[in-house]
C-alpha cells in the first residue's frame, strides 16, 4: 500500500516522492520563436483534433499520451510527454448536444486519466483518480455536451499524486465548446494556453527531489517555472489589424502560478469566464486568473504598426517564508502588434451577449463549510476511499470556502459549474459560470451550486497540482 505524503510530512520529514526523469536523447521539433526584427506573427495554435465521425452531432477523438521527442525549452530537444506529440496537446472542439466518444491510449510508463476539466459530465467519463488507465491500457469516455455550456476548458491528466509531474511533463490541452449561435460571431477567435515550466541545463522537466530545498519550495508554493509560455512558445507575436476586434480564450494551465494580465496603458474587455460568456462585458484595468481558471476578454488593435505587450503583473499569492525573491517582477507574456494593413471597420461589441440565470438559492439543501489548510481539507487529506461529503442530486447547496493559511490556494469542484455568491462578504458584482475559483490568504469565497443530475463520486480540490497531490482533494458523493 503507497502512503499519502501531506504537505507536512514531505516539508519537515523530507521524504521523496517523485519518481526520476527520462533523460536525454537527440531529435528535434519544430518550434518558432519570436525574432525582435520580425513583424509577422510568431504565434502558433495547437492543432484541432481530427473528428474521425461524419455524422453530424457526433465526435469521435482518438488521444494518446506517450513519450515524446520535443523542444519543451527553446534549442533543447527533450523526452516530453505529450498527447500525440503536441505540447500544448491538440485542441478538442466541440459543439454543445454534440456526442462525444474519446478514444484514449495511455502509452505512459505511468497510470493516468484525462479529465476534461469544467465539463458536465456523468461521473464515469470525468477522469477522476477514481477510474485510473494504467500503462499500456485505452480508455473510451463518453458523454454528451449539455446545452448553455459553450466555452473554453481544457483536459489534463489527473492520477492518483502523480498529476504535477505529468502536467509538467507536457500534459494539458484545451478544449473549446461552441454554441448554435454565438453572439461573437465574426470576431476572430484566439487560443492562448498559458503554461510555464523549468528545465535543467539540457533541456530536461526540472522536476526537484522533495529531499532539496527547491523540491522544499514546489511543494510549499506549488511548482512554478521561469520560462513563461504561450502555446507552448516563449514571448510570441501576435498580430491584429487597426481596428481590428479578437476574442482571445485565455487558460491557465500552470501548476501554480496565478496571473494577473494586463495591457500597459489598455482597459481590457472581459467578456467571459470558466463557463464561457458573461451576460455583459465588463471592462477591468487588468485581470486575475488562477490556476485552472479561463478568461475570454475582446481586444481591439491599436495604431497601425504600433506594438505592445500582454504582461502578468505582480501578485502575491505566497507565504512569506516561501515567497520567491523576484515575485514582484512584471513579466511579458506576448507581443502585440498591430499590422500596418488597412483599418477594418470597427466592430461595435455587442452590449448583451448571452442571458446567464442566477442560481435560485431560496430553497438550499445544504450549508457546507468547506476549510482550506496548508495541503488539507477539512483537517484530512485525500482518503480514495473515503466520502467526504453527500449530497443529494436535484438539490442545491451552499458551500464556503475558507482559507485559514497565508498563501493563496485556488478551490475547484469537478463536474458542477457553480456561481460565486461572495468573497469575504462582499456580493459578487456580476453572473458568471465557475468552476475554479481562488481563495486568497485569509479569505473566504461562498459559491453556489445546483447538482441537476449524474449521480457518482466527484472531486473538489486546490488546483495547485502539488498541492493536490498531496492530498489537498476530497470526494464529494451525490445520490
Ligand atoms: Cu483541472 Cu481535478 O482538475
Ligand atoms: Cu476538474
Ligand atoms: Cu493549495
Amino acid at each position: 500500500m503507497r502512503l499519502r505524503l501531506t504537505l507536512a510530512t514531505a516539508l519537515f520529514l523530507g521524504m521523496v516522492v517523485l519518481t526520476g526523469s527520462p533523460r536525454g536523447g537527440a531529435g528535434a521539433a519544430p518550434f518558432q520563436s519570436a525574432s525582435p526584427a520580425s513583424t509577422a506573427e510568431t504565434l502558433t495554435s495547437p492543432p484541432v483534433l481530427r473528428n474521425t465521425s461524419e455524422k453530424p452531432g457526433v465526435v469521435e477523438l482518438d488521444l494518446t499520451a506517450a513519450p515524446s521527442r520535443l523542444e519543451l525549452m527553446p534549442g533543447k530537444p527533450t523526452t516530453a510527454w505529450a498527447y500525440n506529440g503536441s505540447v500544448p496537446g491538440p485542441t478538442i472542439e466541440l459543439r454543445e448536444g454534440d456526442t462525444v466518444t474519446i478514444h484514449f491510449h495511455n502509452k505512459l510508463a505511468q497510470t493516468t486519466t484525462v479529465h476534461w476539466h469544467g465539463l458536465h459530465i456523468p461521473a464515469s467519463a470525468d477522469g477522476s483518480p477514481l477510474n485510473p488507465v494504467k500503462p499500456g491500457a485505452s480508455a473510451d469516455y463518453v458523454f454528451k455536451v449539455p446545452l448553455g455550456t459553450a466555452g473554453t476548458y481544457w483536459y489534463h491528466p489527473h492520477p492518483d499524486m502523480t498529476t504535477t509531474e505529468q502536467v509538467s511533463r507536457g500534459l494539458f490541452g484545451a478544449m473549446i465548446v461552441r454554441p448554435a449561435v454565438d453572439p461573437l460571431a465574426g470576431v476572430r477567435d484566439r487560443l492562448l494556453v498559458l503554461s510555464d515550466n523549468r528545465f535543467l541545463p539540457d533541456g530536461s522537466v526540472d522536476l526537484p527531489d522533495h529531499m532539496s530545498q527547491a523540491g522544499h519550495d514546489d511543494a510549499e508554493n506549488g511548482r512554478e517555472g521561469n520560462m513563461l509560455f504561450v502555446n507552448g512558445q516563449v514571448m510570441p507575436t501576435l498580430s491584429i489589424r487597426p481596428g481590428e476586434l479578437q476574442r482571445w480564450r485565455i487558460i491557465n494551465s500552470a501548476a501554480a502560478r496565478i496571473y494577473k494580465l494586463a495591457i500597459p496603458g489598455r482597459k481590457l474587455l472581459h467578456v467571459g469566464s470558466d463557463g464561457g460568456l458573461f451576460a455583459t462585458p465588463r471592462e477591468v484595468d487588468d485581470l486575475m486568473i488562477a490556476n485552472s481558471e479561463r478568461v475570454e476578454i475582446l481586444v481591439r488593435g491599436g495604431e497601425p504598426g504600433s506594438r505592445t505587450v500582454l504582461q502578468t503583473l505582480p501578485y502575491d499569492r505566497y507565504d512569506p517564508h516561501t515567497r520567491p525573491a523576484d515575485w514582484n517582477k512584471t513579466l511579458d507574456l506576448l507581443e502585440l502588434r498591430t499590422t500596418t494593413d488597412a483599418a477594418v471597420p470597427a466592430m461595435t461589441v455587442p452590449t448583451m451577449l448571452r442571458d446567464v440565470q442566477a442560481i435560485d438559492t431560496k430553497r438550499v439543501a445544504a450549508r457546507r463549510e468547506i476549510i482550506f489548510s496548508q495541503g488539507m481539507i477539512n483537517g484530512k487529506t485525500m482518503d480514495m476511499r473515503r466520502v467526504d461529503v453527500s449530497g443529494r442530486i436535484g438539490t442545491t447547496e451552499i458551500w464556503q470556502v475558507e482559507n485559514v493559511v497565508a498563501m493563496d490556494h485556488p478551490f475547484h469542484l469537478h463536474g458542477f459549474r457553480f456561481q460565486v455568491i461572495d468573497r469575504d462578504g462582499v456580493p459578487e458584482p456580476y453572473l458568471s459560470w465557475k468552476d475554479s475559483v481562488n481563495v486568497p490568504k485569509h479569505a473566504r469565497v461562498r459559491i453556489a451550486v445546483r447538482f441537476e443530475d449524474f449521480a457518482g463520486k466527484w472531486m473538489f480540490h486546490c488546483h495547485i497540482l502539488d498541492h493536490e497531490d498531496m492530498g489537498m482533494m476530497g470526494i464529494l458523493l451525490l445520490r
